[in-house]
């Protein structure tokens, strides 16, 4: 259902939000990929848009349907999503980056199938761009929101990557344990930004996103009206 005039905050603004995870190609028929699902992304993408918000999705591949949105961009790899994002970035607002981008690529993808002619193989990998530490060091930025995410020491991790990504805010959630993360129905997320935090505890991962995208919201709005 619609929700009142009155809660549609971001009426006229424009939302760049990357989702799911990239996949990094090793030859035509392989690639390294994460367990992200894309659902996080895709519930806030339409949460955002349900308060009003312009929004332009960059996505790798989920099996998820598209949400309604103003756009929607399909990815593979972490240099493709990096060169939709950097295509979109000047026209938006606030750039929410909720993918799970490869931190690595093979450093040489093979032309052809790899053959198992070897007892051993070695994959030599080189770094990937990080496309948000990019968009926050653009002049002048767009509003950037991260997210963390942390197997261990979630609260120091996430803040010395707000502060080392320049970042207004960044969403800390715990992976890879027995509750919420990667292929899970519910999350919980702690969302830090300058002097301020919020706990938002266990719940459906679209409820979360409704919140999550309210939380974005009001903090952008402070700053900017
Ligand atoms: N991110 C990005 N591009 C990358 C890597 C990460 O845009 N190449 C973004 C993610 O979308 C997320 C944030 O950066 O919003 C943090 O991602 P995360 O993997 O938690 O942190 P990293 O900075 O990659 O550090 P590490 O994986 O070593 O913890
Ligand atoms: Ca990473």
């Amino acid at each position: 259902a619609m929700r009142p005039l009155a809660e549609r905050l971001l009426t006229g603004t424009r939302v760049l939000l990357t989702a799911g995870p990239t996949r990094e190609l090793l030859d035509p028929v392989r690639y390294l990929g994460n367990r992200s699902s894309g659902r996080m992304g895709y519930a806030l993408a339409s949460a955002l848009g349900h308060l009003g918000a312009q929004v332009v999705l960059v996505s790798g591949p989920t099996a998820l349907p598209v949400p309604k949105v103003a756009e929607s961009i399909q990815v593979e790899t972490a240099l493709e999503m990096r060169a939709a994002v950097m295509e979109q970035v000047a026209s938006c607002d606030l750039f929410v980056a909720t993918a799970a981008v490869a931190d690595y690529r093979p450093a040489e993808p093979a032309a052809r199938k790899i053959k198992k002619d070897a007892e051993e193989l070695t994959l030599r990998l080189v770094r990937n761009p990080d496309i948000l530490a990019e968009v926050a060091a653009l002049t002048p930025p767009p509003f950037t929101v991260g997210f963390a995410a942390e197997t261990d020491e979630v609260e120091r991790h996430a803040l010395a990557k707000r502060t080392a990504k320049g970042l207004d805010m960044i969403a800390a959630n715990r992976v890879g344990g027995e509750r919420g993360g990667f292929e899970r129905d519910e999350n919980a997320l702690t969302v830090f930004w300058d002097g301020g935090r919020r706990d938002l505890p266990m719940m459906p991962k679209t409820r979360l996103a409704r919140e999550l995208a309210a939380l974005i919201a009001e903090r952008y709005l402070e700053r900017h009206v």
